[in-house]
Parts: structure tokens; C-alpha cells; sequence
């Protein structure tokens, strides 16, 4: 079998970069060297050279993060290339990557998001209505971000105003919402056409987070994190079914993961990742491992499946 030649796009310029190159390491690693000759561009520095080569490429694996690579950007210059790549597409991946947009789609498709807010940098805020609106604890954060940059959790309206700023350092719009008290669980969705629910991942920030933030997410051994969860058989058919909807409700193709909090029986979405967490111990890769899928198949099925969708692309 001929070996495919592999555009492995990792590093790039949002607050992400780190968690990217670390993901795009491993990733690299865990390729078939049977299968695929790969190519390391970073699009912080490499993206004259991608373009230059792109005749010579067989597919893209995106491991990006966050603005500039989850959004659609990179997406979009892949399909003016006539590159094949993993995951969503264009629409999809702008769709997913605003909090406010999924959640507009979320609501449309039935499914439940805690009550929020959106608030717009420069406008003044009545923090006291806020709060008779949506109570305490909220979570302050930015529309476009990820890995939780720019994210709050405030216990009285003396601490919006600052928590705003936060946000608006990455974003200038924000959402306000609801604290949500409960079991954290995110869904894994894999496939094209045929989607298959993964099993649940449980997560438990340990004692020293108050959320699961960008420390508790990337720090080893700073979340315990549970596969399957421990929730009943209905509720995990229940839950797999919302990250299945929300894939679908965003127009997603290939894999995501989809966060959500259950709370007396209810479950509330929070996002779709549509790049998510790509290291051999990361969130997606262990709950395809639970479905016996090897780190190294995982990411061989996403880049026949971003194969295979680019061929059915109508054009
Ligand atoms: N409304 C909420 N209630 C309780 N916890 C929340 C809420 N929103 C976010 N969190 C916590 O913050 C983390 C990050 O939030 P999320 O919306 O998934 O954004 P991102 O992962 O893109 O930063 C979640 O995994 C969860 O632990
Ligand atoms: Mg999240």
C-alpha cells in the first residue's frame, strides 16, 4: 500500500498553542509510520509552505485549538486547497466554536442549556438584576474561547464587573449563566453518515478546583476523570442521545465531544468541542479506547472518515 502524505497542523497563534503542539506530538507518535508520511506545519510560521505543497498532500489531521483552528478558518483554507481533513467543516466548526450560536442551535433541536445571559463589551451591566435573574454561583465566559481562558465562577455581584473584563479580554461578547450543580459527564460522537455515541466520561475536578479549568484540564492528575460514568443505563441513553443531537444540530461531521452537566435528572448541554483533546490520555481517546478503539485507530477512522466525506462533497 502506498503511504498517504499526512499535513499534521499543530502549534498555530491562539491561547491554545501549547496544548497544541503537546496534542500534535503525540499525535505524530501514535500515527501508523506504515500508513502515513507525516508532515509537521505549524500555521503560526508554515502556512506559505502548506499551500506550496498542498498537490503533494493526501490529508489534513487538524490538531488546533480554540480561534484560528477549531473555528473554520483553517477549514476553509484546507477546502480551497482541495485538502481532505478530520471533523467538522467550515459551518460546523464556526457553529460549535460560538458558545452563543450553539446554544441558540441546542435550544432549537430541544435540548436543554442552563439559563444565561449575553452581554456586549461596553455595555453596562446591572449586576443586581443579573443576579436575581440567574441566582449565584454564574459562570462568566467569553463567546469564543476554549480550555476555559477568560472563564469565572463568581459568588456575588460585587465580582461581575471584573469577571466581564476577563472574558472580554478574549471575546467582546460574554455569557452570563447559570451555575449548574451536578455531575459533569462529556459524550464522544464518532462517524459520518452512521454516528456512534461513545461511552460517557465521568469528571471530577479534584479538590483543589472550583470548575474544571484550564489548570484541572491540562495539569496530570488534577481531574479524575470516570469511563463509563456512573450513571444509570437510561440516563447514559439519555445523555449519548443529546451529544448525538448536538452534533447533528451544529451540522458536525466525523467526531465531537460534547460537554454537559446532569443535575436531578436533567440534563444541560454546555458545548461541542469539534477538535477535542488529542493526547493518548485526553477525554476522546479514552472513550474510544473504552469502545476498543487503539489512540492509533482512532486517528486512522478520523482521517478515512475526513477522507470519505471530502469525496461526497458536492461542489
Ligand atoms: N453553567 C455551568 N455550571 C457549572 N459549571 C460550568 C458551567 N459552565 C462551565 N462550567 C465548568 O467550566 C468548564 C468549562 O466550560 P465549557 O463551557 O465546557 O467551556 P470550554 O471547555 O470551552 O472552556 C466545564 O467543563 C465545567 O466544569
Ligand atoms: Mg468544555
Amino acid at each position: 500500500m502506498q503511504k498517504k502524505t499526512l499535513a499534521l497542523l499543530s502549534g498555530g497563534i491562539s491561547s491554545e498553542r501549547e496544548v497544541s503542539l503537546n496534542s500534535g506530538e503525540q499525535v505524530k507518535n501514535a500515527l501508523d509510520k506504515d500508513k502515513y508520511e507525516v508532515r509537521h506545519y505549524d500555521p503560526k510560521t508554515d502556512l506559505a509552505k502548506l499551500v506550496t505543497d498542498a498537490p503533494q498532500i493526501d490529508a489534513a489531521l487538524i490538531i488546533l485549538h480554540g480561534p484560528f483552528g477549531e473555528d473554520g478558518t483553517v477549514q476553509g483554507l484546507l477546502d480551497l486547497l482541495d485538502i481532505p481533513y478530520q471533523g467538522a467543516g467550515v459551518m460546523g466548526s464556526a457553529q460549535a466554536m460560538n458558545k452563543l450560536v450553539s446554544k441558540t442551535l441546542y435550544a432549537e433541536a430541544g435540548l436543554t442549556v442552563p439559563p444565561y445571559r449575553v452581554t456586549t463589551e461596553g455595555q453596562a451591566v446591572d449586576s443586581k438584576e443579573v443576579v436575581a435573574e440567574l441566582g449565584l454561583p454564574l459562570v462568566i465566559k467569553p463567546a469564543e474561547a476554549g480550555s476555559s481562558v477568560g472563564m469565572s465562577i463568581i459568588h456575588g455581584a460585587e465580582d461581575l464587573n471584573e469577571a466581564l473584563a476577563k472574558a472580554y479580554e478574549f471575546d467582546s461578547r460574554a455569557i452570563i449563566e447559570a451555575y449548574i450543580e451536578g455531575v459533569e459527564i462529556t459524550g464522544g460522537i464518532l462517524g459520518n453518515d452512521e454516528l456512534t455515541a461513545l461511552p460517557l466520561i465521568e469528571i471530577i475536578p479534584g479538590d483543589d478546583y472550583t470548575f474544571f479549568d484550564y489548570e484541572a484540564k491540562y495539569t496530570a492528575g488534577a481531574t479524575r476523570e470516570i469511563c463509563p460514568a456512573r450513571i444509570d443505563a437510561d440516563l447514559t441513553a439519555r445523555a449519548q442521545r443529546v451529544a448525538q443531537t448536538a452534533h447533528q444540530a451544529l451540522s458536525l461531521q466525523g467526531y465531537s465531544r460534547t460537554d454537559m452537566i446532569i443535575k436531578d435528572d436533567t440534563i444541560y448541554i454546555l458545548e461541542t468541542n469539534t477538535i477535542p483533546g488529542m493526547t493518548a490520555t485526553s477525554l476522546y481517546p479514552q472513550a474510544a479506547a473504552k469502545a476498543g478503539y487503539s489512540f492509533t485507530q482512532v486517528l486512522d477512522r478520523l482521517i478515512e472518515l475526513g477522507i470519505e466525506a471530502h469525496a461526497k462533497r458536492k461542489r
